[in-house]
């Protein structure tokens, strides 16, 4: 019996020797964190510095493009239908994280788009922010405009020497909840109306406004309760984020969709 137990013993020892051993050599694959040996980088992304764009044609395409993406409405009037601005959801000029930032979509793109059900480069992606976010026109793939635009967020894109990855693409993940409109109206008028108006109409050219004709259309990203949340709930109030919770974001985005916005014209369905 005793030696039975002792037996036993060393031979537990020895399959526990013989597994850090497999492990050791590789032969047994440990989660990738352990295995790559390399340290996982944390550090901040920087954002290129405005300073060093270069002079000549092509800096100056690269500062149009800024131009452009934060007074959309003014400098592409034939375009635009609405008075929103790119960077009015694209915050800080499209490097925000989390409020669909566009950092790296020059290597992003071409991907697959949900939506086209097909592969679609980054100039057609921008297209279907003009005629939806925009409530616009298509912006001609080969236009002075979309050429500002895609070598605005090429710069944007370059690889940063030291490689510090940008963290933050997208929007945040929330719980799909079941939303209040009736205590969103309420949120509303504490937390928003302040600076995007009682009528939801902004206070131009600072404050965007959330519907009504100057708003984006009913077949926008951000025409859909979950989408406006996660925005919202990681973005706003401006002055004061991170007050909301989950459920108050769904509300408040929830109240907003009971009020009227353009339509998307069907016209345009094949971008
Ligand atoms: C009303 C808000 C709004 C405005 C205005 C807007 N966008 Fe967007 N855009 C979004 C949202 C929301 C998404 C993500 C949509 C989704 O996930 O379906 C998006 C996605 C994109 C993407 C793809 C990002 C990715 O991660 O794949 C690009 C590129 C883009 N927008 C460019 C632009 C440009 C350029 C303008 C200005 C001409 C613009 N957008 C104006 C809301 C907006
Ligand atoms: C202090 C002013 C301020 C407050 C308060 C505020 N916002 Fe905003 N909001 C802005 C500004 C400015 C932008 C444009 C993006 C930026 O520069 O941050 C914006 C952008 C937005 C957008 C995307 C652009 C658009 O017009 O569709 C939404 C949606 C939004 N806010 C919703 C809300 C909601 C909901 C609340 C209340 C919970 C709120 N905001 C409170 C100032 C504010």
């Amino acid at each position: 019996m005793k030696l039975r137990i002792h037996l036993a013993f060393w031979f537990s020892l020895a399959a526990i020797y013989a597994l850090i051993v497999l492990f050791g050599v590789g032969f047994i694959p440990l989660p990738k964190l352990w295995h790559t040996g390399k340290p996982v980088v944390w550090a901040a992304w920087q954002a290129p510095d405005p300073n060093a764009i270069p002079a000549g044609p092509a800096g100056d395409g690269i500062r149009y493009g800024i131009h452009l993406f934060q007074e959309t409405p003014w400098y592409a009037p034939q375009f635009t239908g609405n008075k929103l601005s790119c960077s009015d959801c694209h915050i800080a000029n499209g490097i925000a994280p989390y409020a669909t930032p566009l950092v790296g979509m020059t290597t992003i793109y071409p991907t697959y788009n949900k939506r086209a059900g097909r592969v679609i480069s980054l100039r057609e992606r921008i297209q279907e922010c003009f005629i939806r976010s925009e409530n616009g026109r298509p912006l001609p793939k080969n236009s002075r405009e979309m050429d500002a635009l895609v070598a605005y967020i090429g710069w944007l894109s370059q690889p940063e020497p030291t490689y510090k990855p940008f963290i933050g693409r997208g929007l945040i993940d929330l719980p799909l909840l079941h939303p209040d409109p009736k205590r969103g109206a309420q949120i509303y008028a504490e937390q928003c109306a302040g600076c995007h108006g009682e009528n939801g109409a902004g206070s131009l050219p600072m404050m965007p406004p959330l519907w009504g004709p100057g708003s984006f259309n009913d077949e926008a990203g951000m025409n859909s309760i979950s989408k406006m949340a996660k925005f919202v709930q990681y973005n706003m109030p401006q002055n004061r984020r991170g007050i909301l919770s989950a459920q108050d974001a769904y509300d408040v985005s929830a109240f907003i969709h009971t009020k009227p916005r353009p339509r998307f014209n069907p016209a345009y369905k094949k971008y």
